[in-house]
Protein backbone atom coordinates (compact mmCIF):
# COMPACT_ATOMS: atom_id res chain seq x y z
CA UNK A 1 0.00 0.00 0.00
CA UNK A 2 1.47 3.69 -0.77
CA UNK A 3 1.60 5.52 2.31
CA UNK A 4 0.52 9.01 1.98
CA UNK A 5 1.47 9.63 5.72
CA UNK A 6 3.69 13.34 5.44
CA UNK A 7 6.01 14.38 6.99
CA UNK A 8 5.95 17.80 9.14
CA UNK A 9 8.37 19.10 6.16
CA UNK A 10 5.96 18.32 3.44
CA UNK A 11 8.14 14.83 2.66
CA UNK A 12 6.35 11.48 1.84
CA UNK A 13 8.16 7.97 1.42
CA UNK A 14 8.76 7.27 -2.53
CA UNK A 15 7.58 3.83 -1.89
CA UNK A 16 8.89 2.87 -5.28
CA UNK A 17 7.78 -0.66 -4.88
CA UNK A 18 4.24 0.65 -5.44
CA UNK A 19 4.91 1.57 -8.96
CA UNK A 20 3.20 -0.48 -11.31
CA UNK A 21 3.97 -1.58 -14.84
CA UNK A 22 1.74 1.11 -16.68
CA UNK A 23 4.42 3.83 -14.78
CA UNK A 24 7.61 2.42 -15.66
CA UNK A 25 5.81 2.25 -18.99
CA UNK A 26 4.90 6.08 -18.91
CA UNK A 27 8.88 6.94 -17.74
CA UNK A 28 10.13 4.49 -20.49
CA UNK A 29 8.55 6.57 -23.06
CA UNK A 30 9.53 9.89 -21.79
CA UNK A 31 13.02 8.52 -20.80
CA UNK A 32 13.73 7.02 -24.30
CA UNK A 33 12.12 10.35 -26.44
CA UNK A 34 13.83 12.86 -24.50
CA UNK A 35 17.24 10.73 -24.70
CA UNK A 36 17.33 10.20 -28.26
CA UNK A 37 16.66 14.34 -28.61
CA UNK A 38 18.95 16.06 -25.76
CA UNK A 39 22.51 14.74 -26.69
CA UNK A 40 21.53 17.32 -29.96
CA UNK A 41 19.85 20.19 -28.10
CA UNK A 42 21.11 20.39 -24.36
CA UNK A 43 24.14 21.69 -23.12
CA UNK A 44 27.12 19.33 -22.05
CA UNK A 45 26.25 19.60 -18.23
CA UNK A 46 23.10 18.49 -18.73
CA UNK A 47 24.03 15.90 -21.17
CA UNK A 48 26.50 15.09 -18.76
CA UNK A 49 24.48 15.11 -15.72
CA UNK A 50 22.01 12.52 -17.68
CA UNK A 51 24.81 9.89 -18.08
CA UNK A 52 26.35 10.17 -14.85
CA UNK A 53 23.31 9.43 -13.07
CA UNK A 54 21.96 6.20 -12.35
CA UNK A 55 18.61 6.73 -14.45
CA UNK A 56 17.86 4.16 -17.40
CA UNK A 57 14.65 3.95 -19.77
CA UNK A 58 13.46 0.78 -17.72
CA UNK A 59 12.53 2.12 -13.86
CA UNK A 60 11.35 5.18 -12.60
CA UNK A 61 14.69 5.56 -10.40
CA UNK A 62 14.72 5.43 -6.95
CA UNK A 63 15.30 7.99 -5.02
CA UNK A 64 17.67 6.84 -2.58
CA UNK A 65 20.29 6.06 -5.09
CA UNK A 66 20.00 9.00 -7.25
CA UNK A 67 20.69 11.06 -4.25
CA UNK A 68 23.87 9.04 -3.35
CA UNK A 69 25.54 9.72 -6.64
CA UNK A 70 24.51 13.64 -6.25
CA UNK A 71 25.11 13.87 -2.79
CA UNK A 72 28.75 13.21 -3.77
CA UNK A 73 29.11 15.15 -6.40
CA UNK A 74 27.16 18.26 -5.21
CA UNK A 75 25.59 17.40 -1.81
CA UNK A 76 22.12 17.59 -2.88
CA UNK A 77 19.62 15.19 -1.81
CA UNK A 78 16.13 14.06 -3.25
CA UNK A 79 13.05 14.30 -1.63
CA UNK A 80 9.90 12.79 -2.03
CA UNK A 81 6.59 15.23 -2.39
CA UNK A 82 3.38 14.05 -3.26
CA UNK A 83 2.56 17.94 -4.80
CA UNK A 84 3.27 21.37 -4.82
CA UNK A 85 4.36 22.29 -1.55
CA UNK A 86 3.98 25.16 0.17
CA UNK A 87 6.76 28.14 -0.69
CA UNK A 88 7.76 28.28 2.70
CA UNK A 89 8.17 25.18 2.67
CA UNK A 90 9.83 24.64 -0.73
CA UNK A 91 12.26 27.15 0.14
CA UNK A 92 13.35 25.90 3.63
CA UNK A 93 14.31 22.56 1.23
CA UNK A 94 16.25 24.14 -1.24
CA UNK A 95 18.02 26.03 0.66
CA UNK A 96 19.16 23.19 2.87
CA UNK A 97 20.38 21.43 -0.75
CA UNK A 98 16.87 18.99 -0.67
CA UNK A 99 14.95 19.01 -4.19
CA UNK A 100 11.58 17.78 -3.31
CA UNK A 101 10.36 15.99 -6.36
CA UNK A 102 6.73 14.55 -7.35
CA UNK A 103 6.58 10.80 -6.66
CA UNK A 104 3.95 10.28 -9.21
CA UNK A 105 4.15 9.88 -12.92
CA UNK A 106 1.49 11.22 -15.58
CA UNK A 107 -0.84 8.84 -17.15
CA UNK A 108 -0.10 7.14 -20.70
CA UNK A 109 -2.92 9.43 -22.15
CA UNK A 110 -1.44 12.40 -20.96
CA UNK A 111 2.50 12.38 -22.01
CA UNK A 112 2.59 15.84 -22.87
CA UNK A 113 0.17 17.52 -20.72
CA UNK A 114 1.34 18.33 -16.69
CA UNK A 115 -0.61 19.86 -14.15
CA UNK A 116 1.91 20.00 -11.30
CA UNK A 117 5.00 18.56 -11.77
CA UNK A 118 5.39 14.47 -11.73
CA UNK A 119 8.54 12.24 -11.22
CA UNK A 120 9.47 12.86 -14.88
CA UNK A 121 10.06 16.63 -14.49
CA UNK A 122 11.55 16.58 -11.50
CA UNK A 123 13.67 14.09 -11.30
CA UNK A 124 14.70 13.93 -15.48
CA UNK A 125 14.52 18.05 -15.84
CA UNK A 126 16.27 18.62 -12.82
CA UNK A 127 18.98 16.31 -11.63
CA UNK A 128 20.88 16.46 -14.36
CA UNK A 129 22.04 20.00 -13.95
CA UNK A 130 21.98 20.08 -10.46
CA UNK A 131 24.94 17.42 -10.71
CA UNK A 132 27.05 20.59 -12.31
CA UNK A 133 28.40 23.02 -8.94
CA UNK A 134 27.20 26.03 -11.08
CA UNK A 135 23.60 25.22 -10.50
CA UNK A 136 23.74 23.48 -6.95
CA UNK A 137 25.07 26.35 -5.34
CA UNK A 138 22.40 28.98 -7.26
CA UNK A 139 19.21 26.74 -6.68
CA UNK A 140 20.76 26.53 -3.03
CA UNK A 141 20.92 30.88 -3.27
CA UNK A 142 17.36 30.56 -4.74
CA UNK A 143 15.86 28.93 -1.33
CA UNK A 144 17.34 31.20 0.71
CA UNK A 145 15.98 34.08 -1.27
CA UNK A 146 12.66 32.73 -1.66
CA UNK A 147 12.36 32.87 2.32
CA UNK A 148 13.40 36.64 2.21
CA UNK A 149 11.01 37.65 -1.07
CA UNK A 150 8.20 36.37 0.87
CA UNK A 151 8.65 38.22 4.02
CA UNK A 152 8.92 41.16 2.08
CA UNK A 153 6.31 40.58 -0.83
CA UNK A 154 8.66 40.33 -3.76
CA UNK A 155 8.04 36.99 -4.75
CA UNK A 156 6.91 37.47 -7.88
CA UNK A 157 10.02 39.32 -9.38
CA UNK A 158 11.96 36.54 -7.62
CA UNK A 159 10.54 33.39 -9.29
CA UNK A 160 10.80 34.68 -12.75
CA UNK A 161 14.71 34.21 -11.92
CA UNK A 162 13.62 30.96 -11.56
CA UNK A 163 11.37 30.48 -14.20
CA UNK A 164 13.84 31.74 -16.88
CA UNK A 165 17.13 29.71 -16.06
CA UNK A 166 16.44 26.68 -13.96
CA UNK A 167 12.97 25.70 -15.54
CA UNK A 168 13.43 27.48 -19.18
CA UNK A 169 16.94 28.86 -19.39
CA UNK A 170 19.05 28.23 -22.53
CA UNK A 171 22.51 28.81 -23.17
CA UNK A 172 25.23 29.53 -25.12
CA UNK A 173 27.74 26.75 -25.67
CA UNK A 174 29.64 25.58 -29.46
CA UNK A 175 28.47 28.60 -31.49
CA UNK A 176 24.71 26.74 -30.40
CA UNK A 177 21.79 27.88 -28.39
CA UNK A 178 21.02 25.35 -26.21
CA UNK A 179 18.82 24.05 -23.51
CA UNK A 180 19.70 23.84 -19.69
CA UNK A 181 16.19 24.52 -18.32
CA UNK A 182 14.04 21.82 -16.61
CA UNK A 183 10.88 22.92 -18.01
CA UNK A 184 12.38 22.74 -21.80
CA UNK A 185 14.37 19.67 -21.22
CA UNK A 186 10.91 17.37 -19.43
CA UNK A 187 9.47 18.28 -22.70
CA UNK A 188 10.02 17.04 -26.34
CA UNK A 189 8.04 20.00 -28.04
CA UNK A 190 9.42 22.52 -26.54
CA UNK A 191 13.36 21.08 -26.50
CA UNK A 192 12.70 21.02 -29.87
CA UNK A 193 10.76 24.37 -30.18
CA UNK A 194 12.98 26.41 -27.80
CA UNK A 195 16.11 25.48 -30.18
CA UNK A 196 14.89 25.47 -33.63
CA UNK A 197 11.91 27.28 -34.51
CA UNK A 198 12.47 30.72 -35.76
CA UNK A 199 8.93 32.03 -33.18
CA UNK A 200 10.36 32.88 -29.99
CA UNK A 201 12.36 35.57 -28.80
CA UNK A 202 16.16 34.76 -27.29
CA UNK A 203 17.51 37.25 -25.88
CA UNK A 204 20.81 37.04 -23.85
CA UNK A 205 20.52 37.01 -20.38
CA UNK A 206 19.70 40.19 -18.02
CA UNK A 207 18.90 39.74 -14.35
CA UNK A 208 16.96 42.94 -14.21
CA UNK A 209 15.19 42.26 -17.12
CA UNK A 210 14.10 39.02 -16.47
CA UNK A 211 13.12 40.06 -13.17
CA UNK A 212 10.61 42.01 -14.96
CA UNK A 213 9.65 39.79 -17.38
CA UNK A 214 6.26 38.26 -17.40
CA UNK A 215 6.10 34.85 -18.50
CA UNK A 216 3.51 32.43 -20.01
CA UNK A 217 2.82 29.32 -17.84
CA UNK A 218 0.03 27.53 -20.06
CA UNK A 219 2.24 27.40 -23.57
CA UNK A 220 5.62 27.34 -25.10
CA UNK A 221 7.34 30.59 -23.82
CA UNK A 222 7.21 33.29 -26.28
CA UNK A 223 10.64 34.96 -25.11
CA UNK A 224 13.86 32.60 -23.51
CA UNK A 225 16.77 34.30 -22.10
CA UNK A 226 20.29 32.84 -22.77
CA UNK A 227 23.02 32.85 -20.94
CA UNK A 228 26.77 33.37 -22.42
CA UNK A 229 28.10 30.16 -19.88
CA UNK A 230 26.12 28.11 -17.38
CA UNK A 231 29.06 29.69 -15.30
CA UNK A 232 27.40 32.65 -15.55
CA UNK A 233 25.38 30.91 -12.98
CA UNK A 234 27.86 31.17 -10.04
CA UNK A 235 27.87 34.89 -10.07
CA UNK A 236 24.33 34.74 -9.75
CA UNK A 237 24.39 32.35 -6.69
CA UNK A 238 25.82 35.18 -4.92
CA UNK A 239 23.37 38.24 -6.21
CA UNK A 240 22.09 40.20 -3.67
CA UNK A 241 18.83 40.83 -4.89
CA UNK A 242 17.74 43.60 -2.38
CA UNK A 243 19.03 46.50 -4.68
CA UNK A 244 17.05 44.57 -7.61
CA UNK A 245 14.03 44.62 -5.79
CA UNK A 246 14.71 48.77 -4.70
CA UNK A 247 14.59 49.48 -8.72
CA UNK A 248 11.70 46.71 -9.04
CA UNK A 249 9.51 49.68 -7.38
CA UNK A 250 9.28 52.06 -10.38
CA UNK A 251 6.60 48.91 -11.64
CA UNK A 252 8.04 48.99 -15.56
CA UNK A 253 6.88 45.47 -16.08
CA UNK A 254 7.92 43.44 -19.75
CA UNK A 255 5.07 41.17 -21.79
CA UNK A 256 6.30 37.33 -22.43
CA UNK A 257 7.39 38.68 -25.91
CA UNK A 258 8.14 42.42 -25.66
CA UNK A 259 11.65 43.94 -26.46
CA UNK A 260 13.12 46.48 -24.82
CA UNK A 261 15.78 49.00 -26.16
CA UNK A 262 19.09 47.65 -24.37
CA UNK A 263 18.17 44.27 -25.32
CA UNK A 264 21.25 41.86 -26.70
CA UNK A 265 19.40 40.34 -29.31
CA UNK A 266 20.18 36.67 -30.44
CA UNK A 267 17.08 35.89 -32.23
CA UNK A 268 14.31 38.04 -32.98
CA UNK A 269 11.43 35.06 -33.62
CA UNK A 270 8.95 35.85 -35.84
CA UNK A 271 6.21 34.86 -33.17
CA UNK A 272 4.30 32.17 -35.96
CA UNK A 273 3.35 29.58 -33.52
CA UNK A 274 1.67 32.29 -30.63
CA UNK A 275 0.29 34.26 -33.76
CA UNK A 276 -1.42 31.04 -34.59
CA UNK A 277 -2.88 29.13 -31.25
FE1 LIG B 1 10.51 22.32 -12.27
Amino acid sequence: MLSNALNPDGTVEQAWATYTEEDHAVWRTLFERQTRLLPALACDAFVRGMKQLPMAADRIPDFEQLSDVLEQQTGWHIVAVQGLLPDAIFFEHLANRRFPAGRFIRQKKQLDYLQEPDVFHDVFGHVPMLMHPAMADFIQLYGQAGLIAQRIGKLAELARVYWYTVEFGLVRERGQTLIYGAGIASSAAESKFSVNSPSPNRIAFDLERVMRTRYRIDDFQESYFVLDSIDDLLALAEIDFAPYYARMDDGTRFQPGEFRDQDRVLHYGNASYHTSV
